[in-house]
């Protein structure tokens, strides 16, 4: 396994240029499941969990050629409708796949998947969902068994606003006899990226952008091609770097992004004290002389999203005076708070409500990664701390974040990625 040996104190300026969303991603490669041929996407990001995910399609017969950020999908001879926990275990979004199998193959076995580094994460919203267009699901031995011989149109009203449930409850639907209409849908940047997608397929979707969609379901869809979306969290959780690391002149341009996604995080650093300018597809940001302490609420989109929460907290670490941060998405995303500490952080956890009393600084330490945004956030953290900072198990890092050593070292970052075994 590898850790990263960051020496804090470095000054971040320049250029970053983000890549495509992972969430969208893991969403687009399983909705080719929907329609033979060869479907082309490009600015897929190289990371683990795509990688993941490509296994497991392969596993079921997909074959899929990937070259530099483009990726060839051609679901013309899956020969199996099995997601095996051995690979729902290791990416939840392997659930992705259910909804796409029943609709075009009228079977599916899906694990059911576990509980991830911060509490549940259920998926009754997404076998309600597919129950509501027909499907016969029957839960044992930990997985999900569908099936059905055509999926029929229904209303569903998601009782919460669910990015997995509505994504596989929308790639079921457009194969469904009759219209879906879907409300309280999730209406996040990469629902609207794969509904967009669905689209180019041939598929009847309409209200996309919005938490009320109405979908006519057709018979049969079409191969087609689509260019991912930017990754609206690896770009804010580069700007939440610069405005942590960085140093009132200097500035960090993080290009090939969609600002508009972002505004709930702009907004914030703004009231932080940065300078932000927003460009077509750049945001540029010049550092506070001093962090002011700002509360966030994460909620839906285009609320703060909960996937920034702990870059948030990175950075109100080392801001004047006490902030608070509450999840409402979910309750116990707190994994990094113990390893924050360890650097020098002082933050307080009462159910779903982190208390931070900014330090003057932080110091240096080992810390451990636990899931994928809290690794980024300690990442964030050991580039401000005095001396150096041990960041240990980045696998989960890898599993979001392409070369993040490499981008935040041509910031001017001391980051080094070392392999070894017991770390
Ligand atoms: C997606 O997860 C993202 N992952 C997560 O990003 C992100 O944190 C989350 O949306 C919220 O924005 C992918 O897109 C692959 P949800 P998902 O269903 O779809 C409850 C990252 O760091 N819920 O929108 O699993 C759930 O408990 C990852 O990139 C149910 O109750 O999230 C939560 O409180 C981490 N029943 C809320 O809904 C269900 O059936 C939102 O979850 C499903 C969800």
């Amino acid at each position: 396994m590898d850790k990263f040996v960051i020496h804090g104190g470095k000054n971040l300026s320049g250029t970053i240029t983000v890549g495509g969303a992972k969430n969208a991603s893991l969403a687009l490669m399983p909705a080719t499941l929907l329609a033979p041929g060869v479907h082309t996407l490009y600015n897929t990001p190289q990371l683990r969990d795509v990688n993941t995910m490509s296994r497991l399609l392969e596993s079921m017969g997909v074959t899929i050629a990937h070259r530099d950020h483009t990726i060839a999908i051609d679901s013309s001879h899956v020969k199996n409708y099995e997601a095996p926990y051995e690979h729902v275990k290791k990416m939840r979004a392997s659930i992705y796949v259910l909804g796409p199998l029943v609709a075009r193959y009228g079977q599916a076995h899906v694990s059911l998947p576990g509980g991830c580094a911060w509490g549940p994460r259920p998926v009754n919203l997404h076998i309600e969902g597919l129950r509501k267009l027909g499907a016969e699901i029957e839960l044992d031995g930990g997985y999900i068994y569908a099936k059905a011989k055509r999926l029929k149109g229904a209303r569903i009203v998601f009782d919460v606003s669910s990015v997995g449930a509505t994504g596989n409850v929308m790639m079921a639907a457009v194969l469904a006899k009759g219209t879906t209409v879907l409300d309280n849908a999730a209406m996040e940047p990469e629902i609207t990226a794969l509904a967009e997608f669905l689209v180019r397929m041939g598929a009847r979707i309409h209200g996309i952008g919005s938490n009320h969609l109405e979908i006519e379901g057709v018979d049969s869809l079409h191969p087609a091609e689509f260019t991912n979306i930017p990754d609206r969290i690896e770009a804010g959780t580069f700007l939440v770097a610069a405005a942590l690391a960085g140093k009132k002149g200097l500035k960090v341009r993080v290009q090939a992004c969609t600002p508009g996604h972002l505004s709930a995080v702009t907004t914030k650093l703004e009231d932080a004290g940065a300078r932000v300018t927003l460009g077509i597809d750049y945001v540029e940001i010049e550092p506070p002389e001093e962090i002011r302490s700002v509360n966030v609420t994460t909620s839906i989109y285009s609320g703060f999203p909960t996937d920034m929460q702990a870059q948030w907290m990175a950075l109100m670490s080392l801001a004047k005076g006490t902030s608070v941060i509450t999840d409402t998405i979910y309750h116990d995303r707190f994994m990094h708070v113990p390893e924050l500490i360890r650097l020098g952080a002082n933050i307080t956890v009462k159910e779903n409500i982190a208390t931070i009393v900014g330090v003057p600084k932080l110091k240096g330490a080992k810390v451990m990664s636990t899931d994928l945004r809290a690794s980024a956030s300690l990442i964030l953290a050991g580039l401000v701390a005095e001396g150096t900072s041990e960041v240990l198990r980045v696998y989960h890092l890898d599993r979001g974040y392409e070369h993040i050593e490499k981008k935040l070292s041509s910031l001017g970052a001391d980051i080094q990625r070392v392999s070894g075994e017991e770390f």
